[in-house]
């Protein structure tokens, strides 16, 4: 057998308690699988914590470090501060690291990878995405041969646990938000999340592994989250066939990559149609295999645990010799304005001004409201003809963007 790998868990809350956990459990199976002895010998935290038997438990990084049979660290710290400063420490002195730290990876990734390289390190980050579901690898291996022209997902469990209970039980934004507290399902601030942040950071993700475009794209990515939605446009988008869902969407464009992060309208036999509660669904289209489509648990302890231990396993297997590949040019990103949609929309007040100010194509007439669907048009002329209506005293939800 080849050399041991010792791991070493930095930040010991729910994920790394999982990460803890898998090793711990699966030791054999995970040693198996890697072709070599992969054990767990440090827990990093400033908590009093139980480490398993054999595990040492410290506040002290550089000792970890220097430990040579510490091959890689699983930084499950969370946030850019301390988790940036830990992750570079580790790659400088060529030690790889695993992590599920979308919020790091969106804005520090471009320069992580480069470090690993530089230091014949690996700089892993398939938990970061989709948690316990498999997408970045199969984007970068499976599917590799392929041109990737879309994606298409449901990437924040959070907030599509918020949308189905609105939709299924017609509470309000607020109230949804309570009982999701309630059930340790949004995290203490839940700004991330409902203002999308969170699913833009991982659309960043996405593209870079589909398109190849920078990760640093992240900020430039057009985003609106879910606060301002109320259970009437859920029913508006139910009387125009499909369901509301907060959606990641990135596509190819000539000169370059375009996405946005939006409600969006998802028509019933549409394969995002049915990912509801804190589930997660990613479709990804390419020019040889067609549309293929992800589903599973997109957070939770141990499902996020499980793709950081298959990125320890990738390590374990090839830690002598990372592969590293020719990069292309990273396509440009382009603003999402020019692109043509259609949109749903809740009309409370003044339908007859609406259908002068903006192109329709087909109007529901509810209680008290309207649902519209518009004609297809650039995003730019819709949000501004949308203004311009309401200038004009037309009362109008949000649009939802069709899918
Ligand atoms: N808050 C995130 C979500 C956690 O709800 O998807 C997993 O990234």
């Amino acid at each position: 057998m080849r050399d041991k790998i010792g791991v070493a868990v930095a930040g010991c809350g729910v994920v790394g308690s999982g990460v803890v956990e898998m090793l711990t459990r699966n030791r054999q199976i995970i040693s198996r699988a890697a072709g070599r002895e992969v054990f767990l010998k440090y827990m990093v935290d400033i908590k009093k914590l139980d480490p398993p038997e054999g595990v040492t438990l410290t506040q002290d990084l550089d000792q970890v470090l220097a430990d040579p049979q510490v091959k890689v660290l699983a930084e499950t710290i969370g946030g850019a501060r301390i988790a940036y400063a830990y992750t570079r420490k580790a790659l400088e002195k060529g030690i790889s690291v695993i992590t599920s730290n979308k919020e790091l990876v969106a804005t520090k990734g471009d320069e992580l990878k480069a470090l690993a390289e530089q230091n014949g390190a690996w700089y892993l980050y398939e938990a970061a995405v989709c948690g316990g579901v498999p997408v970045l690898r199969p984007l970068k291996t499976c599917l590799a041969g392929n041109r990737i022209t879309r994606l298409d997902g449901i990437v924040n469990g959070s907030t599509n646990y918020l949308l189905t209970r609105m939709e299924q039980s017609g509470l309000s934004f607020p109230a949804a938000l309570g009982e999701a507290r309630d059930l340790g399902y949004v995290e203490a601030d839940p700004a991330a999340d409902i203002e999308g942040w969170d699913a833009r950071r991982k659309l960043a993700i996405l593209a870079n592994a589909a398109f190849g475009s920078n990760l640093s794209d992240d900020p430039a990515i057009a985003t609106e989250g879910i606060s301002r939605l109320t259970a009437r446009d859920m029913a508006c988008a139910r009387a125009l066939g499909g369901a509301v869902k907060l959606i990641a969407h990135g596509e190819l464009v000539e000169n370059g990559w375009t996405g946005w992060v939006h409600p969006a309208l998802v028509p019933q036999g549409h394969p995002l149609y049915d990912v509801k509660d804190v589930f997660n669904g990613l479709c990804v289209t390419g020019d040889c295999v067609g549309q293929v489509m992800f589903y599973g648990r997109g957070a939770g302890m141990l499902p996020t645990a499980s793709a950081l231990v298959g990125d320890l396993i990738e390590i374990a297997r090839d830690l002598e010799s990372p592969l590293i590949l020719e990069k292309a040019q990273p396509p440009r990103m382009i603003s999402p304005m020019s692109r043509t949609v259609q949109a749903a929309l809740r009309v409370e007040e003044g339908i007859l001004s609406l259908c002068e100010a903006v192109p329709v194509e087909h109007v529901v007439s509810l209680e008290g409201m309207n649902a519209v669907r518009t004609r297809p048009m650039p995003l730019e002329q819709l949000l501004a003809k949308l203004d311009a209506a309401r200038g004009l005293g037309v009362q109008t939800g949000i649009p939802l963007l069709l899918l």
